[in-house]
């Protein structure tokens, strides 16, 4: 990949990032060289954790579809990352070349490659905030997209990252209440259920190095979706998702160790 030109000059290119490495695992472009010998690194010290990524986009990208089939054509993905190959907005504009997509994260690096890869597409915005702060996330996407008519909210990969002191319920209920009926909310996290014994090892190690990631049980999951309607099949491991074809799903569909689900907002429209 060349230099980008616009990216912030903060932003340290010789050093590996996080963003980038994510970019790598799921085959995109927006890498360097630094990048791709720690994600090789990372790879075979957790072989399990390139399909773990992909599997999650997996689910993101069949539950945008079945949120296009049901009339959404407006999302919001918090938490994006880099929207690297067959992201959120290329599947919603493939389907609908209106639909708008709102893309936020934390992380600096993959919001200035995200706002570099989408120059020039008007229907995408690129936010640089925190999910802990869901009334100015709201208040951004109001710049591209209409609340007023139903969202898809996304939040794949990402609620993990907010621990229980900074109340993930509250945070959630803030966004669906700023919903139209019939907006949908798409959430997949990791979990601790049925994960073998040195799963949970691994993580607790890795937990006092990287960010620390809060595993959830499926009812504590589940519960983030609020009196929205759970659409079948559930909260489930992730490629139970309405897998595109049986064969997609293996006899062990609890190896990535995180739940999906998606919920539609059924309140009355108000008179
Ligand atoms: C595992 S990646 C998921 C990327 C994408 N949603 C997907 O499913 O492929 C998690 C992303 O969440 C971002 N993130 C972590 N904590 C966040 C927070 N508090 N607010 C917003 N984004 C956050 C990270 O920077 C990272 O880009």
């Amino acid at each position: 990949m060349q230099m980008p030109d616009g990216l912030p000059t903060e932003i340290d290119l010789t050093r590996p990032s996080a963003a980038r490495v994510y970019d790598y695992f799921l085959g995109g472009a927006h890498n360097f060289e630094i990048d791709r010998q720690l994600a090789e690194q990372i790879a075979s010290m957790t072989p399990h954790l390139p399909a773990t990524m992909r599997a999650g986009r997996e689910f993101l990208r069949r539950a945008v579809r079945v949120l296009l089939d049901a009339g959404v054509d407006q999302f919001l993905d918090i938490g994006s990352g880099i929207p690297t190959v067959g992201n959120v907005h290329e599947v919603a504009q493939a389907a609908d070349p209106r639909a708008r997509v709102v893309y936020v994260d934390i992380d600096p690096v993959a919001v200035a490659h995200s706002r570099e890869l989408l120059a020039g597409n008007d229907l995408t915005a690129v936010v640089h905030a925190d999910l802990r702060e869901p009334q100015r996330i709201l208040a951004e996407a109001r710049g591209l997209l209409d609340l007023d008519r139903p969202v898809g909210i996304l939040l794949a990969g990402v609620v993990h990252f907010v621990p229980d002191a900074d109340k993930p319920a509250e945070i959630l209920a803030t966004l669906r209440a700023a919903a139209a009926p019939g907006s949908h909310l798409v959430i997949s996290h990791s979990t601790f259920e049925d994960q073998p014994q040195e799963m949970l090892d691994a993580q607790r190690l890795s937990a006092r190095t990287a960010t620390e990631i809060t595993l959830r049980s499926r009812a504590e999951i589940t519960d983030f979706f609020g009196d929205w309607t759970i659409l079948d099949p559930g909260v489930v491991h992730m490629p139970l998702w309405r897998p595109d074809s049986a064969s997609d799903v293996d006899e062990h569909p609890e190896r990535f160790g995180a739940f999906g689900g998606v919920a539609r907002n059924d309140r009355p429209v108000a008179g």
